[in-house]
């Protein structure tokens, strides 16, 4: 695992950014492993700025997103299917119908998440997964306990991770479904290259967890150290409860210069 400290959001999204770029420019048939919540928001930006100064195309790549609810209407303004099209999707030049995500709306759940993971596999599978952590550490909704082994499925929300998520319904929990469809952890661990991004004193502990902790299915993000590609990219307040960060820094600074994350 490789931690990059970096001292604010805006020069990690900027960083990952330019490392997804580089990427879909060597091999333009990228498939990129998308995630929502706040935390990827400034990498889209960067990624959008990138698209539009004609540093970068999408025309060849292909998305999956990381989860959706389960229950929500179709045309819901916070459906992870609408989030990934806002905020990337429809910013870049990805041609139509190559951004996918998981049908939370199926009649047939079980076979939408086979098909979820077909999907990826006839795509040549995931070559870089952008992550977020939760509170708890989970990773997509993947939540505590969720087998470090797990394919697509479907999923029930903690009362916690329903509680964080109120801000975009409203702050009414009981807008918030308490079912959806992830990636399993097994699903991201086959991602060539994971990288995963935190941000604020918020996620300390979650980070914590994540890199110094022992691996365990009590925090989902814990499985990152069982890929042999994985980098968590986070800021100062989020690294702050690192035993090792100025080892990290100093890796950092010091990596040959031909070395990308
Ligand atoms: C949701 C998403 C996760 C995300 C998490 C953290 O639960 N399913 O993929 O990592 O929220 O959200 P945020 O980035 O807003 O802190």
């Amino acid at each position: 695992m490789e931690v990059v400290v970096v001292p604010t959001q805006a020069q990690g999204s900027e960083l990952v950014g330019k490392a997804i770029a580089d990427l879909l420019n060597r091999q333009p048939t990228t498939v990129l492993g998308l995630a929502t919540g706040s935390t990827p928001l400034g990498v889209y930006d960067d990624l959008v700025r990138r698209y539009e100064a004609g540093e970068v195309s999408f025309k060849q790549a292909k998305g999956f997103a990381l989860d959706e609810y389960v229950g929500l209407p179709a045309d819901h303004p916070e459906s992870y299917r609408a989030v990934i099209k806002r905020e990337i999707a429809d910013r870049v030049d990805f041609e139509p119908g190559s951004v996918h995500g998981p049908d939370g709306w199926a009649d047939d759940i079980i076979e939408a998440s086979l098909g979820y993971e077909r999907a990826i596999d006839e795509a040549g599978g995931i070559d870089l997964q952008i992550l977020g952590v939760g509170n708890d550490g989970h990773i997509g909704f993947n939540e505590p306990i969720s087998s470090l082994a797990s394919p697509t499925r479907i999923k029930t929300l903690t009362m916690q991770t329903r509680e964080d998520n109120a801000r975009f319904f409203d702050g009414d929990i009981s807008q918030v479904p308490t079912h959806v469809l992830t990636q399993g952890v097994g699903t991201i661990l086959r991602a060539k290259h994971l990288v995963l991004l935190a941000w604020g004193e918020g996620k300390a502990e979650a980070i914590k967890a994540t890199v110094e902790g022992p691996v365990t299915s009590m925090v989902p993000s814990t499985a990152l150290q069982l890929h042999p590609h994985a980098t968590v990219v986070v800021d100062e307040a989020a690294a702050s409860q690192l035993a090792n960060a100025e080892h990290y820094k100093w890796t950092f600074a010091h990596k040959p210069a031909w070395q990308s994350i």
